[in-house]
């Protein structure tokens, strides 16, 4: 079966982004000129995406009003002769059409998952985490579901991490290389305190299929005493063949302070009008 959704858990309360959060969801948090969520939705349409499900919470209006048509703004720009902006603003709203569901209690990712299942059914399906912002010449999510077509089995996107930065990921097992960069899995762990099985890390983009979603059924609470998505696949793999890909590309977590100071100076650089600004700025604070 073709992969036609995309899923994007935007229940979080994004704490460690406080106090920015507190009133705006952490996926409208602006990287350049987009909200990291547009970022992560144009991933999904350039990948060939068809359907977009957002699974929310009580404070995400902001995402629904971005996706939305702003009739009063598109009627103001029209005035004053803002063509250009209107067009984008125009392209936003028809960019896709978004279904959304409501996670009641935050008890995790992969409590968030299960909130699709009576939509996706038997269909296999993307999942992109919106503060995970992948600088990619092919869309991550891509890359994934061309490796999906090849084994049409569950595929987690993997990236090396340093071993003194394992507790903070879910870090796999590789069972068999298939190649350079694709792996049949053996295990996998949610931040090991101890004893990592390696460090490749799991990154915010997976393929899943309805191995995982009746495994979400089956397990008990994980680590932070939530339903852990890591650990639903770790139940997969132990009957079924899951696959790890190391995609390519540079990944920010914008979830953090510093991931979106990287990435806010990553996107700077590669942006032929700000590339100047960021070099002036640079240059003038003096403290290299
Ligand atoms: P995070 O672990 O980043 O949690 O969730 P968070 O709440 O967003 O941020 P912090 O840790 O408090 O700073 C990973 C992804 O899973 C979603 C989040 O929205 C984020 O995209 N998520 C997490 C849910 O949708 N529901 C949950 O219950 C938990």
């Amino acid at each position: 079966m073709k992969i036609r959704t995309a899923v994007f858990p935007v229940a979080g309360f994004g704490t460690r982004m406080l106090p920015a959060t507190k009133a705006i969801p952490k996926e409208m948090i602006t990287l350049i000129d987009k909200p990291l969520i547009q970022y992560a939705v144009e991933e999904a349409i350039n990948a060939g995406i068809e359907k977009i499900i957002f699974i929310t919470g009580r404070t995400k209006k902001a995402l629904e009003d971005h996706f939305d048509i702003n009739v009063e703004l598109n009627n103001q720009l029209e005035l004053s002769g803002k063509k250009d902006i209107l067009k984008d603003m125009k392209r936003i709203s028809e960019m896709v059409d978004i279904i959304y569901v409501r996670q009641k209690y935050m008890l995790g990712l992969g409590n968030a998952v299960m909130c699709v299942k009576d939509i996706v059914k038997d269909e296999p399906f993307a999942v992109i985490l919106p503060d995970d912002i992948i600088l990619s010449k092919t869309p991550v999510i891509k890359q994934l579901i061309e490796c999906y077509d090849k084994v049409e089995c569950p595929i987690i996107s993997l990236m090396p991490v340093a071993k003194s930065d394992t507790t903070k990921y879910g870090i796999v097992k590789i069972k068999e290389k298939i190649d350079s960069r694709f792996s049949r899995l053996k295990d996998m762990i949610e931040k090991p305190e101890q004893n990592p099985p390696s460090n490749m890390a799991i990154i915010g983009r997976y393929i899943l299929t309805s191995e995982v979603l009746s495994a979400l059924d089956k397990i008990e609470k994980g680590a932070g005493g939530e339903l852990q998505l890591t650990d639903a696949l770790k139940y997969t793999a132990t009957y079924h063949d899951v696959y790890g890909y190391e995609f390519e590309g540079k990944r920010f977590d914008c979830g953090t302070k510093e991931g979106l100071l990287e990435a806010t100076i990553n996107f700077a650089a590669s942006n032929e009008k700000l590339k100047n600004i960021l070099k002036e700025t640079v240059y003038s604070l003096n403290i290299f």
